[in-house]
């Protein structure tokens, strides 16, 4: 009988949808408003700099997160994998995040030193050089496009409005850091920072 409303009745479709939307944001996103200071507080994240800034930029329209995830999970099969898990403070300068939802490839989140630059640049060209079996792209462009900072002030800018705290020098130097470099030097100085980026890690 129940099933029988559900399907026939628009109204009924829409009075649930619109209960169940509203009890996730009383329980998900409106506690968040009253504790985001303290989250700020105790976060130990600290910003990108302009050049890993262009690099998520490339990581993101290369759709490099439609096969890598950037969210560990606290259970124990992840944490032997990838190591420590996420936390709710690790995020506060993410925008947008990455967590993903696909693991084509392993997951990102701890990524930062785990191979040097010169892996890096071997695995960009060429995965199969350095995983033989591997089925990831190769990305010899990245090597070639070199990047003229153009719009990396005004994305500094409009991460400072969402809250991350550049100041005024970070933002004036931002486009001589990243003038003249490669898509690839950018991208392995971000995929660098993964994880190193939280400050000290317990
Ligand atoms: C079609 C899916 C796919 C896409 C798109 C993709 N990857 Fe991968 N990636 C993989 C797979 C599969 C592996 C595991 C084999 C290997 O190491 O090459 C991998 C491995 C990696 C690793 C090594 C991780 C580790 O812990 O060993 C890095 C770093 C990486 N990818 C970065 C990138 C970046 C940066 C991009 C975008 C430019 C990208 N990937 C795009 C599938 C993908």
């Amino acid at each position: 009988m129940i099933n029988k409303d559900f399907t026939s009745s628009v109204v009924i479709l829409i009075a649930s949808t619109a209960i169940v939307a509203a009890f996730s944001f009383l329980v998900w996103v409106l506690p968040a408003f009253f504790y985001q200071d303290k989250l700020i507080a105790e976060s130990t994240a600290k910003p990108l700099t302009a050049l890993q800034v262009a690099g998520r930029d490339i990581y993101i329209s290369e759709g490099c997160h439609t096969c890598h995830s950037m969210m560990v999970r606290p259970l124990n099969a992840e944490i032997k994998r990838y190591g420590r898990y996420n936390r709710e403070s690790d995020d506060i300068y993410e925008h947008p995040n990455l967590w993903g939802s696909k693991r084509t490839g392993p997951d990102l989140t701890n990524l930062g030193r785990k191979y040097s630059d010169q892996w890096h640049i071997i695995h960009l060209r060429n995965p199969r050089d350095v995983v033989p079996t591997s089925i990831m792209p190769s990305y010899p462009w990245l090597f070639e496009q070199v990047l003229d900072g153009e719009d990396i002030e005004a994305k500094l800018t409009a991460l400072r409005t969402l809250g991350v705290p550049y100041s005024d020098k970070e933002i004036r130097q931002a486009r001589l850091e990243v003038k003249g470099k490669t898509k690839a030097q950018a991208l392995i100085a971000y995929l660098q920072s993964l994880g190193q980026d939280q400050g000290v890690r317990p």
